[in-house]
């Protein structure tokens, strides 16, 4: 029997629809037997840009929109990126024509995701996404798919690839945080504009998705607590070494009575623990179900190849006919998403700060805490920096949110401050 050809139309050639093109030449009879796959269509910003991968046999779109409504394409590959714009409108357009739809674009799921998913299952159509978090990593399949048989109640990991490369470069090397940045960029783990991954917003997006699977709820990015890494200094990092952690871009999900909260912030995990343990691009993820209990995964979530394998394995997906809800439940019936402000949440802290060299201080420093109910766990004085200043570190017990902020502020306006007081968050995972 001959074989049947899915026919694939591909949007944004970059580093993901690169791989794509590659695998899809490697392995055109990847998914099940019975079908192959061709690619019927290309659509990107420049036709002439140098690829890894040769188009030039391939039929040429220049409205990415165009591309998703063409009848030469069983199913609409979206890899141009950002929330809005032409990926926004051809998704919009291939959705409305009941096609099926596999993207790996993040920002367009967290923040129109319910939307998207209420339009593909009003008309019957797949809108896939296992790429557009943790790259090869299946976390959404897992989700999505393993996970429906129990509550999850808590997401947390590491999501950013570039974030982790560059904490990690920092610490092993001693080279400089736009140093590193550079590197980051030139292997292709890093956004069009890496402001996305340094400050925080990518990993927000992604565990924006994975609290929508994870709970059952619409998906929410405005409500996401978001804080990058650009502000992490090499003190820091060598300052939390001493200490025995190492600093991670940990985004966090969990779930109350109360409602949702969602959130990226730099943070201390203990040597030896998974987290820290998780150097250079890679991403790791902890999910907690409550009768399954905890699982961790760990893997690549950026570049070329392992990105473009989460793709085709979607595409495997359209091939045999699988059909579920966008999120974990049908878009009709997803739970509205309650936020909880941070501000309640309990934690211990980091505190690093850089005073003058002189009598009284680590006093007024240890009142102030104490008058804001904060306790501390850790101290320690390191000597004279070169900035004239000097260290002082400590850490606190678990702590509300709000005392410690309130504690912070007012240690901020201490005489003796040579800088406005760093804190970040001990993982709380
Ligand atoms: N810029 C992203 C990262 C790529 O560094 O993880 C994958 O989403």
């Amino acid at each position: 029997m001959a074989k049947q050809t899915l026919r694939i139309g591909i949007a944004g050639l970059g580093t993901v629809g690169g791989g794509l093109l590659n695998l899809l030449s490697e392995r055109p009879d990847f998914a099940p037997a019975g079908t192959t796959t061709a690619i019927t269509g290309v659509s990107a910003r420049s036709r002439t840009r140098a690829r890894s991968a040769d188009i030039s046999n391939l039929p040429w779109f220049d409205d990415p929109v165009a591309l998703a409504i063409s009848p030469d394409n069983d199913v609409f590959v979206e890899l141009i990126g950002g929330a809005e714009g032409p990926a926004k409108a051809a998704v919009e357009a291939a959705l409305k024509l009941g096609k099926p739809v596999v993207t790996a674009n993040k920002a367009l799921i967290a923040v129109h995701g319910a939307e998207l998913a209420a339009l593909a299952e009003a008309n019957g159509a797949p809108l896939l996404f296992e790429a557009a978090v943790m790259g090869g990593t299946p976390a959404v399949k897992m989700l999505r798919e393993a996970m429906v048989g129990d509550e999850v109640e808590a997401v947390a990991g590491i999501l950013n690839g570039t974030c982790n490369y560059i904490l990690t470069e920092m610490e092993e090397t001693g080279r400089s945080f736009a140093a590193v940045l550079g590197e980051a960029q030139d292997l292709g783990y890093a956004e069009a504009d890496p402001t996305t991954d340094v400050g925080g917003f990518d990993a927000a997006h992604k565990i924006t998705i994975l609290a929508a699977l994870a709970f059952g709820c619409a998906p929410n990015f405005a409500a996401a607590q978001v804080e990058g890494i650009d502000q992490v200094e090499l003190l820091d990092i060598h300052l939390a070494r001493d200490l025995g952690y190492r600093i991670r871009l940990v985004a966090q999900a969990t779930r109350s009575d109360a409602g949702v909260t969602v959130s990226v912030h730099p943070a201390l995990a203990p040597l030896g623990h998974p987290l820290a343990e998780t150097k250079g691009p890679l991403n790791a993820l902890f999910i907690e179900g409550r009768r399954i209990g905890r699982i961790f995964i760990q893997g690549p979530g950026a570049g070329a190849g392992p990105t473009a394998a989460a793709v085709a394995a979607d595409i495997a997906d359209i091939m045999t006919g699988a059909v579920r809800p966008v999120f974990q439940a049908p878009a009709t019936a997803l739970k509205p998403f309650a936020a909880v402000d941070a501000a309640h949440a309990v934690g211990r802290a980091y505190v690093r700060l850089m005073v003058k060299d002189e009598p009284g201080v680590i006093a007024a420093v240890s009142e102030t805490l104490a008058e804001a109910g904060v306790s501390i766990d850790s101290f320690l004085q390191k000597p004279v920096h070169d900035a004239g200043g000097v260290p002082i570190v400590l850490t606190t017990h678990a702590t509300p949110e709000s005392a410690l902020l309130e504690a912070i502020r007012r240690i901020g306006a201490l005489p003796a401050l040579l800088q406005a007081p760093k804190m970040l968050r001990i993982a709380r995972i």
